[in-house]
């Protein structure tokens, strides 16, 4: 997706809104000085915040404004002021966004320009059941991080409809079909968790879960990394490797869900453990907690051994894909940390006939 660049009059008197929208878009939020020092490349879109930019600050940007070739300029102004819808016009900007409207309506706009984020790239030969629910499944995505950033109860009516297209979906065209579909998708985030999504409810129908069980762990593949909402998407989808406290920070991305989702108590209980505890190991190794063995229930140990298992599997691109049998023999090294009596069901998920991740991968 395009870069946008937000330029605000100053950081900390900036619209609130510019803050939220950096969780749902790739948005870089600066102030005109460092603009007048690095230039304006690189960036897709340009939101220029009329409200709270001094005449003299718009005049220092005109010239690299008009010296932009394929970069869409669009402004925020307040919707009452006749004065910055002017100032707007003579800057020639596509759109306006009006920053005390909705975020939903200042997102869509940006989305005419810079695509939409949540869609996936689907390759053509994806089979319709699969088709159907990685929409399905993204757009529920899409919905659940506009809740956590808006304050708005879940959608987890649409969720487990989503959940249930998934199920049929790895039922009739397979897990490889769902693994191929979700991997192109352009947003890491929205990748890894579809791909945990899928492996936790083969995992969950290997074992023989019932249709209840299965609801909760896919809704708990699909909202696992939920708080790192908290984070902006310009350190989750880094090209390259995290620095230091880029790192730490999303270390507390299981913290994060625990904050989000006690606010939300339409979140059944085994989802939140699931997306709070994943990262915990039962030697009491892991974090947010240390938790141990018995504090670790059994949908959670499952999507600890997904998750691990996806983050291995997935490419990015400081570091290789592991083929299955590699990513296999990582979590059987991890002993004890690992329920290693679960993972020896999880390699019929991952090594079965029908599924030809092992094939394809290996
Ligand atoms: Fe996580
Ligand atoms: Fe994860």
């Amino acid at each position: 997706m395009n870069k946008i660049l937000v330029i605000v009059g100053s950081l900390e008197s900036a619209p609130s809104v510019y803050e939220k929208m950096s969780h749902l878009l790739s948005v870089s939020i600066v102030e005109p000085s460092v603009v007048l020092e690095t230039g304006l490349t690189g960036y897709g879109l340009v939101l220029l915040n009329i409200s709270d930019l001094s005449g003299d600050q718009i005049q220092s940007l005109k010239p690299l404004l008009r010296s932009l070739r394929n970069t869409v300029v669009i402004c925020g102004v307040e919707s009452g002021s006749a004065k910055q819808s002017v100032q707007a016009q003579a800057l020639r900007a596509k759109e306006l966004v009006y920053i005390d409207r909705s975020l939903e309506e200042i997102v869509d706009a940006v989305r005419r320009y810079t695509g939409d984020y949540s869609v996936p790239d689907l390759p053509e030969d994806v089979p319709d059941a699969t088709r159907g629910a990685a929409l399905l499944a993204c757009q529920v995505m899409d919905e659940l991080a506009f809740s956590v950033v808006l304050d708005k109860p879940m959608p987890i009516k649409r969720s487990l409809e989503s959940v249930a297209a998934i199920s049929t979906a790895l039922q009739t065209d397979g897990l490889d079909a769902w693994v191929s579909a979700v991997e192109n998708h352009h947003s890491y985030t929205f990748y890894h968790s579809l791909l945990v999504a899928g492996l936790v409810v083969a995992f969950g129908s290997e074992r023989g879960m019932n249709q209840t069980s299965l609801s909760l762990l896919g809704l708990g593949g699909l909202i696992h990394d939920l708080g790192k909402l908290h984070l902006p998407l310009s350190i989750l989808d880094k090209p390259g490797r995290l620095d230091e406290a880029e790192f730490e920070l999303v270390r507390q991305h299981p913290l994060f869900s625990k904050q989000i989702l006690d606010e939300h108590s339409e979140v059944p209980k085994q989802v939140v453990e699931m997306a709070v505890l994943h990262h915990e190991y039962l030697d009491g190794t892991g974090y947010p907690f240390g938790y141990v063995k018995d504090q670790l229930s059994e949908m959670v140990r499952m999507m600890t051994i997904c998750d691990i298992f996806a983050a291995l599997s997935e490419r990015r691109s400081y570091k290789e894909a592991y083929g299955p049998r590699q990513s296999y023999a990582i979590l059987f090294e991890m002993g004890e940390k690992i329920d290693q009596k679960l993972l020896k069901d999880f390699r019929k998920v991952i090594f079965s006939p029908d599924t030809s991740v092992a094939r394809r991968r290996a």
